[in-house]
């Protein structure tokens, strides 16, 4: 399952790290190859000489060599890991990791990394429980680190709780699904429209809406992930997708997102994910000249844009997925169930700014995902990241 893969581990200050080694042990023995950066305090708790005969590799804690002055390059580690896995992850390493902070070779690897990340937390149940750890690990997760949840049980203070790092054999578990996904969707090419329209008054106003790209990116970063070649139709988003390879093709306004998805998917798509919060209305006429004020109240005509969503529902292979998305305020379920009918879709995402916390700007959705047999799935609330893996393993159920 895991031959050839390169598994770089990143091992931290916690009485957990005595774990690393088994976990090293089993992915050598499924057949990755591992290399292993540790931090200075975590040689307190495993020595490297352990590590290093474990994964049959010289074990990696200075940027340079003190004897020799040879270079430890985290850019090149970073490239060579297909997954950098860091276990245990204390509260100290989150933290950094989250605020991109660099003081050691663990933390300069992990920010040059292209590679998925996944980290496997361990420490006292307070530290874990604690706001700042939370919030370090949803800053993470939002930006597609993998968190292994610790588990409960006895932890190293004595005390019971939430806090230690997951056993080996269920990190192995989580391992190997991560590659059997970065596979699955490969050979498929997707299309996704992200991020708000612009629609122009005249040459310095427009009018456009909140969303910030964020759901659709993660959305593009996952289909990516599984190895899905992605295009995504972007208007003015301030967030873009991360993961590389994806292509992008800017638009500004309704028009514009129009001509190019449809475009794009007639070059063919398997997999079609409507995102974008499109302009419902454009000004029927844009003034040339900026509209000088003259005191008197002013209207603006405003004309129905063309619905992306129709159009391409209107042309919807039998054999891709055709997915959107329905940004409610009120009857939020009758709503999204008219749309995925009237556009012709396969399913839609329905989000509710009723819901704090879900829609447009923020780093969390909750979402409801309706299928054309009538059938739902309900996503609680989680990081756009995690609910964009859910909806992808919707779309993947629909494409086999
Ligand atoms: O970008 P974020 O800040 O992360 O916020 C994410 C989001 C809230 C924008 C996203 O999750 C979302 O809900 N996107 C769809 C917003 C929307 O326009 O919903 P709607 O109910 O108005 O449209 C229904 C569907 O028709 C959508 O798939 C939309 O892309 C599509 N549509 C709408 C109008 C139009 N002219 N053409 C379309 O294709």
């Amino acid at each position: 399952m895991l031959k050839g893969k390169h598994v770089l581990i990143g091992v931290t200050g916690s009485i957990a790290a005595y774990k690393a080694a088994y976990l090293v042990r089993l992915l050598v023995k499924e057949g990755a190859e591992v290399k292993v950066v540790m931090t200075a305090a975590a040689k307190h708790f495993i020595t490297p000489l352990t590590l290093a005969t474990l994964s049959r590799n010289p074990i990696l804690t200075e940027f340079f060599n003190p004897e020799n002055g040879q270079w430890n390059s985290h850019v090149s580690l970073g490239l060579w890991a297909d997954l950098f896995l860091i276990a245990p992850a204390s509260a100290n390493t989150l933290s950094k990791m989250a605020h991109g902070i660099a003081d050691n070779l663990l933390l300069t690897t992990y920010l040059s990394a292209k590679c998925p990340v996944m980290a496997a937390p361990a420490m006292d149940l307070d530290m874990y429980a604690h706001p700042a750890t939370q919030e370090s690990m949803d800053i993470l997760r939002a930006r597609g680190v993998e968190i292994i949840e610790a588990a409960s049980g006895e932890l190293a203070s004595g005390l019971d709780g939430k806090g230690r790092m997951e056993e080996p054999e269920a990190i192995m578990r989580r391992v190997n699904a991560l590659f059997s996904r970065r596979e699955s969707l490969k050979g498929r090419r997707a299309v996704v429209t992200s991020g708000p329209t612009r629609e122009a008054i005249d040459p310095v106003r427009f009018i456009s809406n909140h969303s910030s790209g964020k759901m659709a990116s993660a959305i593009a970063d996952e289909l990516a992930r599984r190895g899905a070649e992605v295009t995504v139709v972007s208007g003015p988003a301030a967030v873009r997708p991360s993961e590389p390879g994806i292509r992008i093709v800017d638009v500004v306004s309704a028009r514009q997102m129009y001509e190019a998805t449809v475009a794009e998917y007639d070059k063919g798509s398997d997999i079609t994910v409507l995102c974008a919060a499109v302009a419902d209305f454009t000004p029927e006429s844009v003034s040339p000249v900026k509209i000088k004020k003259d005191g008197s109240a002013m209207t603006i005509d405003l004309v129905p844009t063309e619905d992306i969503a129709a159009a391409i529902g209107s042309r919807r292979r039998q054999d891709g997925v055709v997915a959107g998305f329905a940004l409610e305020t009120d009857h939020a379920e009758d709503n999204a169930m008219g749309k995925l009918r009237r556009k012709n879709m396969d399913m839609i995402v329905l989000n509710s700014l009723e819901d704090p916390g879900a829609g447009f700007g923020v780093d969390t959705n909750k979402v409801t995902i309706f299928f054309r047999d009538g059938s739902r799935r309900d996503v609680p609330m989680a990081s756009k990241a995690e609910v964009a893996s859910s909806i992808v393993d919707s779309i993947e159920k629909l494409l086999n």
